[in-house]
């Protein structure tokens, strides 16, 4: 009994002594007001925010719109495939975040990771790839643009696109589409995808571990690169920037980075609702998405083989694990030649095969400076 007491009262000493170190901490960077722009200490401030403070409870009434909910301002769409999972055990619903003008990106998407009836005929499941865009951005060929894209769409059926200006300071329009549209059309997909148009996914792995989720049913389920405690960007001159009006706060709740993340139907259910209610106008989609996913209590989980901005090294050892990386355009059909080619599985096996792809993995991942792809630990995963 009085060792309990004396080990739970040590335990609030402690808990207060962080609080306290935290809040002076915080109090002590905000007095050096010039310093505010600087990336260090904005680091610094929005670490001790995200790992001493831990609270996010500032989605609250002042990101929260008073009146009419956004539902009521929506795009409208100008392509559109209502029956796309109609009556279908559909397990991923993809979204490709592209742009009009990249047809030859999604012609390589088609050949490759995108491709519905790979999947179906070698895979032995139903997913559904949807290019989600907005209006061409060049006012001048607009008109031109959209004549191809609509060519494009009845060639191929996989195009959705609403009547905004597709660009990036709109891609938190583009990520309301998708939600929109996943939980219009499709809600019964057992997850949702969202990538983007450079990307690889290794869709052999990816859905045999999905196969092996929706197995055990998971929910509340949302994984990816995951970004811990970012500050927003006060600098003006980066694309990145983020004025206080838009958000206060010294970090972001935790995010995927946006370049490729799947969540479970649930939470596609429950972002969706909570976008509705939230002032959308931080432009940064995964941010947003952060915020819609914190307000529902869902936190984002790390996978070691979602690579966030980095492209992965070129190796059978890595194939054999990897699920997504960054950054394919040229070389997307070579790559999924290399990494989907059966002779990757037999590479890693038995005894000695095990400790050349581990060897391997070690020196290719454990470098220094090596950021924004696999971690190192993913060389022990
Ligand atoms: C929301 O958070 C802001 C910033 O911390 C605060 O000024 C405001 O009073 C909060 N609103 C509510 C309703 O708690
Ligand atoms: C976003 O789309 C809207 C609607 O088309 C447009 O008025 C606005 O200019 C776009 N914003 C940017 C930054 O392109
Ligand atoms: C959303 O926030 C912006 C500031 O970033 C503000 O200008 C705008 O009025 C807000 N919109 C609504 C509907 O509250």
């Amino acid at each position: 009994m009085d060792i309990r007491m004396f080990v739970s009262g040590r335990r609030v000493k402690k808990w207060q002594f962080v609080q306290l170190f935290a809040t002076c901490f915080i109090l002590s960077l905000t007095f050096f007001g010039g310093l505010n722009d600087n990336p260090i200490v904005n680091h610094m401030k929005s670490y001790s925010y995200r790992y001493l403070i831990n609270s996010y409870d500032f989605v609250n009434d002042s990101l929260t719109l008073k009146h009419s909910p956004e539902g009521a301002t929506s795009y409208q769409y100008l392509i559109n495939h209502k029956e796309k999972c109609q009556a279908q055990d559909v397990l991923l619903l993809l979204f490709v975040k592209s742009a009009p003008e990249n047809y030859g990106r999604h012609s390589a998407i088609r050949k490759t990771w995108g491709n519905d009836k790979y999947v179906r005929s070698q895979l032995n499941a139903n997913i559904k790839t949807l290019f989600a865009l907005g209006t061409p951005s060049n006012p001048l060929k607009r008109e031109e643009m959209q004549r191809k894209l609509e060519l494009e769409n009845q060639m191929y059926n996989d195009i959705i696109q609403q009547d905004f200006v597709d660009s990036f300071y709109n891609l938190t329009l583009k990520l309301l589409l998708q939600f929109r549209w996943a939980n219009t059309f499709c809600p019964h997909a057992r997850f949702l995808m969202t990538a983007d148009d450079d990307i690889f996914i290794h869709m052999p792995n990816l859905i045999e571990y999905l196969q092996s989720l929706k197995q055990i049913g998971v929910q509340d389920f949302w994984i990816g690169h995951v970004h811990r405690g970012s500050p927003p960007i006060r600098d003006k001159s980066s694309k990145y920037y983020v004025s206080y009006d838009m958000y206060q706060w010294p970090a972001y709740p935790d995010y995927t980075a946006g370049a490729a993340y799947v969540i479970s139907s649930d939470v596609a259910a429950k972002v969706y609702e909570a976008s509705q209610t939230l002032n959308s106008s931080l432009y940064i989609d995964v941010v947003f998405m952060g915020l819609c996913a914190n307000k529902m209590g869902i936190v984002p989980q790390s996978h070691v083989f979602f690579s966030g901005e980095g492209k992965t090294p070129y190796h059978p050892s890595i194939y054999e694990k990897m699920m997504t990386s960054h950054g394919h355009v040229q070389d997307l059909q070579d790559l999924w030649q290399d990494a989907t080619d059966a002779k990757v599985k037999t590479i890693s096996k038995g005894f000695f095969g095990q400790i050349y792809c581990r060897l391997i993995k070690i020196v290719l991942l454990c470098r220094v400076f090596y950021v924004n792809t696999y971690p190192c630990s993913a060389a022990f995963a």
